[in-house]
Parts: C-alpha cells; structure tokens; sequence
C-alpha cells in the first residue's frame, strides 16, 4: 500500500493513542481532521479517496453513484496474524483487514469487494435506484494495520440539473449537505476539479471559498490531467496563475472508465500515474509535486501540524487526570504507585515528542510549494 498515508506518522500518532488507551484516558484521544472531498459530480471524489485509502471498496463511474455521504473511519490496528499464516502479497482477502458498518453490527466484511456491493445496496436501500440523494450518511469503519486512525468523507457530487425522480432543488439540497461536513473547522477539504473542464467555473472551489475564505484548510485536487486536450496542461494552475489557492494544487492520474471495467489494480494505476508525471513534458521536472504519493505526503504534512498545535492542550489535559488520580491515590495512601505511572506516562510522552519532530522534518524537507 505504497501511497496510503505514511508510516511514520502513523507510528507516532498510534504510539501516542495507545498510551490514551494504556493509562485509561477516554478523553484524550487525539482529535484528528476529517477529510472531506467536494466537487462536482464525477469530478472523480471516490477515485482520489480510494487512492489515499490504497484499497478498492467505493461504487465509482459515470453518473450519480456518491448518493449518500460516506464517513469512513480508518482505525489501525496491530497485526495479529502470525508471520507464517501471513496472505501473500497482493492476496484479496487478509485477516488483518476488514470493514464493518454501522448498520450492520458485527458482521465484518474481509472481501472489500462486499464493501462496495454493500455500499451500493443500503444507498438504493435509503434513495430508491432512481438517482435520488439523501443526507444521512453510511457510517463505515475500516481496521486495519495499514492505515492512520482518520475520518475520510465521501460526499455526493454538486450538480445542477435534476435527472430521474431528482426534486427541482436538488442543486440546494447537495449543497446545505455539504456545507454542513465542510464547514467543521476541522475539516480538510479537498476541493477536486477535473482538469479537462474550467477552473474557473469549478463549484467545488466556490463553495470551498465560501467556508473557508483564507483557504487555510482547502487543498486543490487536479483530477483527470491524462484526459487534457494535446498541448495543454495545468502548469498555470500549479502556479497559482488562475485561481490562486494558499496551499496550492495537486495534480493526479485515477484510473478511467475503461480500467474500471477491466479491473485494473490501485498498484498498477499508482505505477501508470507516477510514469505518466515522469514522462510528460510539462511535468518531468516537477513530477516529485504530482500524483497520489505527493498528495498523501501532503495531507501527512498537515495532519502533522494539527497534531502538533494540539499537542499541548493534550498534554495539560493528562497533567490534570494525573494531578487528579495522585491525589486520589494520596487520600488512599498509594501515593508511591501513582508517582511510578505518572513517571511512566510522562517519559512516552517526552518520546513521542522527539519522534514527532524527527517526523515532522522529514516531512517537510521536501515539500515545498510549487515554484
Ligand atoms: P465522483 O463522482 O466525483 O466520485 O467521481 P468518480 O471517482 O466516481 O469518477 C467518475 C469517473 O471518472 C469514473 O469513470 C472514473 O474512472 C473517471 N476518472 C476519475 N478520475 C480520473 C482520471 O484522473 N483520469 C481518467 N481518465 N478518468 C478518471
Ligand atoms: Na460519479
Ligand atoms: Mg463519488
């Protein structure tokens, strides 16, 4: 799972959510962003998502196939699979990775085909089959010892004419359902515009600037740039030339129709877009800020950052229970035992402190903005 969210950082926010779990605390869990997509319909939403995810389990294709929001809940979790009895790589099914739904409890789901087909049925289950679109979403876990514990939003896609039994003011509804999601100061939105349509007119940007005026939190996603007429490209827009957005745009290759129906893996289309970046004229000397993998990096880059900022309002909130358990303890007469956990916590912490900074260099060593 090459392009899924790095390791590193999901070492240290792990390591630190473990220590939460060790010493008791439900309340400090990190809060980490949710990352929703917003743009117009078959802008291609589902495609980058899966891609960040680095595993196939959303409907995807021409039409309105997003009805409902999907909020997907990576949760990692340790391998328990011992090494021997470990799938091959590559292998469809893995014990260490499965999905559960919300409305299905305790059924888990180890074929993420099943996932899509599952997706597709409680949606025509809640919409009917005949295009309609409703705001209450699919809650969806993924667990697995791959992926960073983050909330993902799929949304359904801005449009503007009613198709099939679509109500008149289809175009109003989409959008208070999306304002809702994007409007969360936690909220990382990733504004996605196909490249081979106009910017300028882009709906996914517009209601991104509406939310979020400053673009602090908006990131621009390029989609379909293999789909651009010959001769043209997006180095305009990279360059912040036409519609100029503080942490800049991300230009990617997902897999088209076509590949979809041949079942094309997510390595495989990884492999074609970083090629086609490579090889491409307009992009070979700046293809290390392009694709999937630049795109992960950078969501990486910014979740780092948010943790960091809220680094120490988590620490002063485990200072409190700790001054708060030591008195307990003390009124007990076991004041000895709850120095020796206090000391314990206190050195994971310094740990992880030192980690994230190795980690937070790294990650921003190479990553500065276009041009
Ligand atoms: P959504 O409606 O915004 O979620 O869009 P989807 O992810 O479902 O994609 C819509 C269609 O566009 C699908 O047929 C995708 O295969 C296709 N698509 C998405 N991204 C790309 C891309 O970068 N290149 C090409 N050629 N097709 C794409
Ligand atoms: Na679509
Ligand atoms: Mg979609």
């Amino acid at each position: 799972m090459s392009a899924g969210l790095g390791t590193e950082i999901v070492g240290v926010v792990n390591k630190l959510q473990d220590v939460f779990t060790a010493v008791g605390s439900t309340a400090s869990t990190i809060d980490l962003p949710q990352i929703c997509v917003l743009g117009s319909q078959s802008s291609g939403k589902s495609s980058v998502l899966e891609n960040i995810v680095g595993r196939d389990f959303l409907p995807r294709g021409t039409g309105i196939v997003t009805r409902r929001p999907l909020v997907l809940q990576l949760i990692h979790r340790a391998s328990t699979t011992p090494e021997a009895q470990k799938p091959a790589a590559g292998a469809k099914e893995n014990p260490d990775e499965w999905g559960e739904f919300l409305h299905l409890p305790g059924q888990k789901f180890y074929d993420f085909g099943k996932i899509r087909d599952e997706i597709v049925r409680d949606t025509e289950a809640k919409t009917g089959k005949n295009a309609g679109i409703s705001p209450h979403p699919i809650n969806l876990r993924i667990f697995s010892p791959k992926v960073l514990t983050l909330t993902l939003v799929d949304l359904p896609g801005l449009t503007k004419v009613p198709v099939g039994d679509q109500p008149r003011d289809i175009e109003r509804q989409i959008k208070d359902m999306l304002i809702k999601y994007i409007s969360r100061p936690n909220a990382i939105i990733l504004a996605v515009t196909a490249a081979n349509t106009d910017l300028a007119n882009s709906d996914g940007l517009k209601l991104a600037k509406e939310v979020d005026p400053d673009g602090s939190r908006t990131i621009g996603v390029l989609t379909k740039v293999d789909l651009m007429d010959k001769g043209t490209d997006v180095i305009d827009i990279l360059a912040g030339r036409v519609v100029p957005l503080k942490m800049g745009y991300v230009p990617v290759v997902n897999r088209g129709q076509r590949d979809i129906e041949q079942s094309k893996s997510i390595s495989s289309a990884l492999e074609a877009e970083a090629s086609f970046f490579e090889n491409h004229p307009s992009y070979s000397s700046k293809s290390n800020f392009c694709g999937t993998g630049y795109l992960s990096r950078r969501l990486n880059q910014i979740l780092l950052h948010h943790i960091r900022a809220t680094l120490p309002e988590i620490k002063a909130r485990i200072a409190e229970q700790q001054k708060k358990h030591a008195e307990e303890l003390e009124a007990l007469g076991g004041l000895e035992a709850s120095q020796n956990s206090a000391g314990v916590v206190l050195s994971v912490i310094t740990e992880f402190a030192a980690e994230f900074r190795t980690a937070v260099d790294g990650n921003t060593k190479d990553l500065s903005p276009h041009e």
